[in-house]
């Protein structure tokens, strides 16, 4: 399996997801900084990677700190990798873990911080490939046996520590034997489908065509794909899903065809202060990830552009929600909050 993110010598190494797949090169980050600069640049993307990133990156921060005012020097580690990017919950989440367990870790000593800062990093990575793994268990059995599953984005092994979400459920069916093969939308305009999902579903030897995003609805009329499941960047707590830009049309087209439309996300990624979708903040990323494909410009210069990153698709559309806990059905303000317990 990929190594997507380790903690090597009080380093965080990463696989640089901006060079994939023509080449497999590893980005060592030794500052806090350059952990926050990785996950701006998406040389890390996916967001429990991000939320493993961070929770390396307070942990690098802290290795790193004097002794001086450790409070204060916390507060600008977290409030630096707080600010890389808006949608991702998880990047919260991993950030609020280690801030409680510092504040736990109130009058001891520096030595100790430090030591527990780290381990507590370490355990984010190691749950998170867990974590996977049991999503992957309880999502196994929605994906119809010789059939397509249709993904979007990458949701597997690099957007997480290992093994990933939607990427997980389709390799937990193949494990249980079922005979599965992917199509995966080529997802405009950082084409992580095209470069990271082939790539790391071609190490694994699993069947996989790519398409471009305006395929999807041609395929889903075709009655080849038994059912589509995606990832998620914040899920909120009626059941309103924001992920890769592109997921809400292909969720449409999913219902609109009677295909099952399946999210495979950790609880880390529910975010139950949201009452709806409307209130999840979207990412704008810079005009040229649409004007240029892979540095080469593509339209006329000075071009107006959009460049919203995610989108958020409607619960009346998801047909069930995968966790590590269990797969959530509408109505999803009860099943959600069940979960979470
Ligand atoms: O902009 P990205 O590449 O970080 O967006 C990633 C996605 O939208 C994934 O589908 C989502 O984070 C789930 S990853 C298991």
């Amino acid at each position: 399996m990929v190594e997507t993110i380790q903690w090597i010598d009080n380093a965080v190494v990463m696989i640089d997801q901006t060079k994939l797949p023509l080449e497999e090169t590893y980005v060592t980050c030794r500052t806090y900084e350059e952990v926050a600069r990785a996950i701006r640049d998406m040389i890390i993307r996916g967001a429990p990677a991000i939320g493993v990133a961070a929770a390396m990156g307070v942990a690098l921060g802290v290795l790193h700190a004097g002794e001086r005012d450790l409070d204060r020097q916390v507060e600008t580690i977290c409030a630096t990798l707080a600010a890389t990017r808006p949608t991702a919950v998880n990047l919260f989440w991993a950030i609020g873990r280690m801030k409680r367990l510092y504040a736990s870790l109130h009058g001891a000593a520096p030595a100790e911080i430090r030591r527990r800062m780290v381990e507590e990093a370490l355990r984010v990575r190691e749950e998170d490939i867990a974590i996977c793994r049991a999503i992957g268990r309880n999502g196994a059995a929605l994906v119809p046996d010789h059939k397509t599953v249709l993904t979007h984005c990458n949701a597997g092994a690099l957007a997480t520590a290992g093994y990933g979400t939607a990427l997980g459920v389709i390799r937990a069916a193949i494990e249980s034997g079922k005979t599965v093969d992917v199509f995966a939308d080529e997802t405009r305009p950082f084409l992580q489908g095209a470069r990271l999902t082939v790539w790391e579903l071609q190490q694994d030897h699993i069947p996989t065509t790519l398409i471009t995003d305006n395929m999807a609805g041609h395929f889903l009329k075709s009655g080849r794909i038994g059912c589509v499941v995606v990832g998620a960047d914040r899920i909120a707590a009626n059941g309103d899903v924001a992920n890769k830009v592109g997921t809400y049309s292909v969720a449409v087209l999913a219902k609109e065809n009677n295909v099952p439309f399946f999210v495979a996300a950790p609880i880390s990624t529910l975010d139950l202060t949201l009452a709806s979708g409307d209130a999840i903040p979207i990412e704008q990323r810079a005009a040229v990830e649409v004007t240029h494909v892979q540095g080469r410009q593509m339209a006329p210069t000075g071009t107006a552009v959009q460049n919203p990153a995610f989108d958020v698709t409607p619960a009346r559309y998801v047909s069930g929600i995968i966790t590590e806990r269990g797969v959530a059905r509408a109505p999803y303000e009860e099943s959600l909050r069940k979960l979470v317990g």
